[in-house]
């Protein structure tokens, strides 16, 4: 696991000088629908980590956001890349953003990275080792009270297609707590969960290296990860809801109610 660490850490710091150094200007905008943005600093933080995945681990698959996935040799292992979670955050020079990198190997995620280059913030995760932040360790808030809590969502970009089932979800969840962020980057979402800065986080659509790495995050530090429903959850499934624990079972409620 050490040689994992290291590889992914020197990787994803590499990939968050390159976002760092394009915040803020001007950057090459393509569409990949209406509202769905992919910038030229997207592919180069992708090829940037997918190249060192690669090198270093050449007998794993990778699944990287655009595109850029490349089948290994054999191994039960894929690695799951998000080179730059909120990217219409990044495209505004709204400083929300991250890098998200998790290992699956025989279908669960041993392993998980969330890196926030703004913050210098790094999140990471190992199955049955805890959760920390910058090296140190970090718990999920002990709210036990949905009116003390403070929830985070946000919205896919089909909404406009299909904008059904969004709204209601966030006017109980409004009318329930002390508040509700949309910031843009559900990765690092998922790690301000973890380290008790919201209590909460709730989203439909997201894609398997969106959640991926924060999922083992929140579960590592004491948090939980469930469907809607309160059903285990899977980062192939279509609704996610993680929270401190505490209040999971009231959230279940407000959400499918
Ligand atoms: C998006 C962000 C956003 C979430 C969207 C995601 P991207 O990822 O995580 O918070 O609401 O659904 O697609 O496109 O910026 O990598
Ligand atoms: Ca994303
Ligand atoms: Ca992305």
């Amino acid at each position: 696991m050490e040689k994992t660490r290291v590889v992914v850490r020197e990787t994803v710091l590499e990939a968050g000088e390159a976002i760092r150094r394009k915040f803020g200007k001007r950057v090459e905008i393509d569409f990949k629908g209406a509202i769905d943005l992919v910038t030229e600093v997207d592919r180069r933080s992708e090829e940037i980590i997918v190249s060192a995945l690669r090198k270093a681990f050449p007998r794993d698959d990778v699944l990287a956001e655009e595109g850029g996935s490349r089948r290994g040799g054999g191994s039960d292992r894929i690695w799951l890349v998000d080179p730059l979670d909120g990217t219409t955050n990044f495209a505004h020079g709204y400083p929300f953003i991250s890098i998200s990198v998790a290992l699956e190997a025989a279908g669960e995620i041993r392993y998980g990275v969330v890196y926030d280059p703004l913050r210098d913030e790094y999140f990471e995760a190992e199955k049955g080792g805890g959760s920390s932040l910058n090296g140190r360790p970090i718990r999920v808030s002990e709210a036990d009270d949905l009116r003390a809590c403070l929830f985070s969502t946000g919205f896919p970009y089909d909404i406009q297609e299909h904008p059904e089932g969004h709204m209601e979800p966030l006017v109980r969840i409004l009318m329930a707590s002390q508040g509700i962020r949309r910031d843009g980057s559900a990765a690092l979402d998922l790690c301000y969960v973890a380290c008790g800065r919201f209590d909460g986080f709730y989203e439909r659509k997201l894609a398997p290296w969106d959640t991926a790495a924060g999922v083992r995050i929140v579960e590592e530090a004491g948090g939980k990860v469930t469907s809607f429903g309160g059903g285990a959850y899977s980062i192939h499934d279509k609704e996610i809801l993680a929270t401190n624990g505490r209040i999971h079972e009231a959230a279940v409620k407000i959400l499918t109610a």
